[in-house]
Order: structure tokens, then C-alpha cells, then sequence
């Protein structure tokens, strides 16, 4: 087995959280030692031996109670490829269609002695309630419409790719801003590292007074690819929407769809999208395949961020002292 990576204890005291709830609290020194570490997960991956022994004797556990791909598949594989033992739970054909709750359901997973647990749950605040319930480190794989730290994370990574830095980097967030954790965490985590974040979108999607968390709101996606270095564009999440809150799927795309047209008029511009990807809604299906398209590279980049945070956290000593 191909030998593991070490950092030395000041650089994990760097990190001040026990958990991974959202990035709303953690500094930019934590974003960037996160980030570090990921980049030399990265490396490992491309080794012939894409395993090391760093998590032996560390059970987690992967709940998630609402549908995922990208998120579940990668955090599994970072478990694997860290010697983790890893448990799959998923809501359907388990207990809780029987009634029982989501901290009876955790309790009784814990006593089985898991460490840690990455949970996916479509309420907000279910992985905060976790960290009340058990003694295992919670880190939250999206939770309703609040956060989804780990997906911001592997985004920050696959720009940073692209950037020297940060600061001054200009970046859009396109679409469905008021469903989205995704904006939210990517929000907290570019703020802090000094990016200018430009959100666009029907005003129907876009939270009233959203200004106040540091970022630049418009409603005309020209105005938004101005001077833009990343377009990130969001999936319309129809699960989660109440009510139409625009005309219709086509007329969305005409207002504020990337297609080729604009990929044209901004050279420079690279698109990213955390996927699943409407085609043809969010990105013209020619977009999502251009090269100027990095959405894979999101992925790629996500098992690394997230053998990172598994690493990090699992690292850090008992009991809980972090500010949530
Ligand atoms: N980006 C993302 O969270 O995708 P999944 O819902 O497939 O996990």
C-alpha cells in the first residue's frame, strides 16, 4: 500500500472545528489548509496504488436520506481510498419507514462504534441535530436548501487549479440562488478567500437582501458575464419549489442559460456546475461538453476534498469545542 501523507500538528491546529457543518464558520486558514491537504490527496489518486493506510481502524458511516451521485459515490470512494471501513445507509428499505426517528436512527448506528458520519438529509440544521445526538464527527453532505460544504470545497479546489488566487477573482453564481445550498456554502467559502461574488437569477430565486452576506445581486446574465472569470450555473431544483416561480423551463433558458453564443463573446470564461445538470435549462447541452467546462473536474477534485476533510477531522482530538 502506497505510504500516506502527514501534516505536522501546527498546521492541523489550524482547524478549529470538529465537524463540517457548513463553511459559514470556518476561516479562510481553514479553507486553505483543507485545500492544501486536498491537493495532496489529488496526487495520491493518480498514484497505481490509489490507497493509503491513513483512516485504518476508523468506521464511517454514510447516511443519507435523500438521493444523491456525485456526493455519495465520492465520499464512499474517499473512505475506501483512505482504508476506512465504510457502512451505506440510504432511508428507503431501512427503519425510518417504520417511523423511527433520525436520532434514534443515528443512536443506534453509533452504538455499533462508528466514528464518524457524513449525512445527507433534506431537512436544514439535520447534521447540527446530529452533533447533539451522537459522539461521532458529523460532516454534512447537504442539508435541505442551507449547506453543502464539501461540494463548495472541491469547487474552490478546481478553480484554484485555474487562479493564482482568490482575491479579486470574479465569479457568477447563475440561477436558483434561494434553493441552493450549494450557493450558499460557495458564497461563505469564496468571501472569505477575498473572491467578488456576483449571484443572477429571476428575482423570484434570488432572496430578497441576499446583499448583506458580501456579494453582488443582478438580474440580466449579460451584466453578470461582464469582467466574469467562472460562471457557475445552478440546476433548477423543481423538487423544491413550491410553486412555479418563473414561466417555463424555456423561457428560463433564453434569459439566463450559457450557451455557445456566450462562451463566444467571453473567451476566457470557464463554467462550472455541481451537477445533476439540466441539459438544455442551465447550459445549452453543447456547453456542458465544451472544454471551457470543468464540471468534471469538480468531481474529480470532490473525492480529493473529501478524503481532506475525512483526514482532517479524523485527526482532531475529543471533546467538542467548536464554535458552530
Ligand atoms: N453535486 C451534488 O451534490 O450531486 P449529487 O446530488 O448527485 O450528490
Amino acid at each position: 500500500m502506497a505510504e500516506t501523507i502527514d501534516l505536522a500538528p501546527e498546521q492541523l491546529s489550524v482547524l478549529h472545528h470538529r465537524h463540517l457543518l457548513g463553511l459559514a464558520t470556518y476561516s479562510a486558514e481553514e479553507i486553505h489548509l483543507i485545500l492544501r491537504t486536498a491537493r495532496e490527496f489529488r496526487e495520491v489518486l493518480e498514484r497505481p496504488i490509489k490507497r493509503v493506510p491513513t483512516l485504518r481502524g476508523i468506521t464511517v458511516v454514510n447516511l443519507f436520506f435523500e438521493a444523491s451521485t456525485r456526493t455519495r459515490i465520492s465520499f464512499e470512494l474517499a473512505e475506501k481510498r483512505l482504508s476506512a471501513d465504510t457502512i451505506n445507509f440510504s432511508a428507503s428499505g431501512s427503519s425510518v419507514s417504520k417511523g423511527e426517528t433520525l436520532k434514534d436512527t443515528a443512536q443506534n448506528i453509533e452504538a455499533m462504534k462508528v466514528d464518524m458520519a457524513v449525512i445527507r438529509h433534506q431537512s436544514p440544521g439535520a447534521p447540527h441535530f446530529l452533533t447533539r445526538c451522537v459522539e461521532a464527527v458529523i460532516i454534512n453532505a447537504g442539508d435541505g436548501a442551507h449547506e453543502h460544504p464539501t461540494q463548495a470545497l472541491l469547487d474552490l479546489m478546481t478553480m484554484a487549479e485555474h487562479f493564482s488566487t482568490f482575491e479579486g477573482l470574479n465569479v457568477s453564481i447563475l440561477g436558483d440562488i434561494t434553493h441552493s445550498r450549494v450557493a450558499r456554502s460557495n458564497i461563505f467559502g469564496l468571501t472569505a478567500l477575498g473572491a467578488n461574488v456576483t449571484l443572477c437569477g429571476p428575482k423570484t430565486l434570488i432572496p430578497v437582501g441576499v446583499e448583506h452576506l458580501g456579494v453582488r445581486v443582478t438580474h440580466r446574465l449579460d451584466e453578470a458575464l461582464e469582467g466574469c472569470d467562472v460562471a457557475m450555473a445552478l440546476r433548477i431544483q423543481l423538487e423544491r419549489q413550491g410553486a412555479s416561480l418563473f414561466p417555463s423551463l424555456r423561457e428560463y433558458h433564453e434569459h439566463f442559460g450559457i450557451t455557445l453564443a456566450h462562451l463566444a463573446r467571453h473567451p476566457d470564461l470557464l463554467i462550472m456546475h455541481p451537477g445533476p445538470v439540466n441539459r438544455g435549462v442551465e447550459l445549452a447541452s453543447e456547453v456542458v461538453d465544451h472544454e471551457r467546462a470543468i464540471i468534471l473536474d469538480q468531481v474529480t477534485n470532490g473525492v480529493a476534498v473529501r478524503m481532506a476533510v475525512l483526514y482532517l477531522l479524523a485527526g482532531l482530538p475529543r471533546p467538542n469545542t467548536e464554535p458552530q
